[in-house]
């Protein structure tokens, strides 16, 4: 059974739809692209997985459970994890706490007991450190852990949201745009964050304009064009698609 299924889900904004119709599987293990031109319903797609957005129609299955109207906070204690298109760092913490402020999905105590610090607190703020600094460990960047977020380069940067994603232990982790301005070093330093994560036992569905990028490490893509999914299939199969050339591909690739 496929880990995350897309039923006929579509999203209306106003008099626009955003998303229509788009039905696709996510295996485990698998990493598949989502691309397509500005404005294609890429991110809005995240938002409808995640429960950011609730669809205006189709069905969002985990494991062949119908997740569609479930809260983002439920689907992340359920192991759905993202990064966004725009960075969501505190510029002004450590690296460490970044990723200590995504565990908080994962933590019981109240503020209360935080308060107080209650013995349960305590032992809370310990998971959490610790897990953070797995996190951090995970995609190469423990030597860090100490700096400020501000003092990072982009191509670290965006490793740090992957961090603090991961720190929620997510079995599937979304990405949005994560080679988005880097050079080709920091790309390929990603690419093997990527796929070393994936050999872990994550699942990923990342949204990219870096075709390079999305040929490279993909083992499945899917298109979307005006909110329709007008292609789906391996690399070599999408680039050699004429609608997909038509639509996208063209010009990316100029
Ligand atoms: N909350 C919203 N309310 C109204 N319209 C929205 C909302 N979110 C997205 N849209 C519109 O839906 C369409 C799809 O936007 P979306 O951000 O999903 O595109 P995208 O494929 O991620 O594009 P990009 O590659 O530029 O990030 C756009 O026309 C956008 O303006
Ligand atoms: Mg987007």
């Amino acid at each position: 059974m496929a880990l995350l299924t897309l039923e006929g889900v579509s999203m209306r904004f106003g008099g626009l739809d955003a998303l229509q119709d788009v039905g696709f599987h996510l295996h485990e293990q698998q990493i598949k692209a989502l691309i397509g031109p500005n404005g294609a319903g890429k991110t809005t797609l995240f938002n409808c997985i995640t429960g950011a957005l609730r669809p205006t129609a189709g069905r969002v299955l985990l494991e062949g459970r119908d997740v569609t109207a479930w809260p983002a906070h439920r689907m992340c204690h359920e192991g759905v994890g993202r990064t966004f298109q725009h960075s969501r760092l505190f510029d002004d913490m450590s690296v460490l706490e970044n990723v200590m402020v995504g565990r908080h999905a994962r933590t019981s105590a109240g503020l209360l007991s935080a308060f107080l610090r209650l013995p349960r607190h305590r032992r809370e703020e310990a998971e959490s450190r610790q897990a953070a600094m797995d996190a951090l460990w995970r995609v190469d960047l423990v030597d860090r852990a100490d700096q400020p977020a501000s003092s990072l380069p982009l191509g670290e940067r965006h490793l740090l949201e992957m961090a603090r994603a991961l720190a929620t232990e997510p079995r599937i982790l979304l990405l949005d745009e994560p080679a988005a301005g880097l050079n080709d070093e920091e790309t390929e330093r990603l690419a093997t964050s990527v796929r070393r994560i994936r050999d872990e036992g994550v699942t990923i569905l990342l949204v990219e304009h870096d075709m390079g990028f999305v040929m490279d490490i993909s083992d499945e893509v899917v298109v979307l064009d005006y909110g329709r999914k007008i292609a789906e299939g391996p690399p070599l199969m999408i680039q050699a698609d004429e609608e997909v050339i038509r639509a996208y591909l063209g010009e990316e690739l100029e």
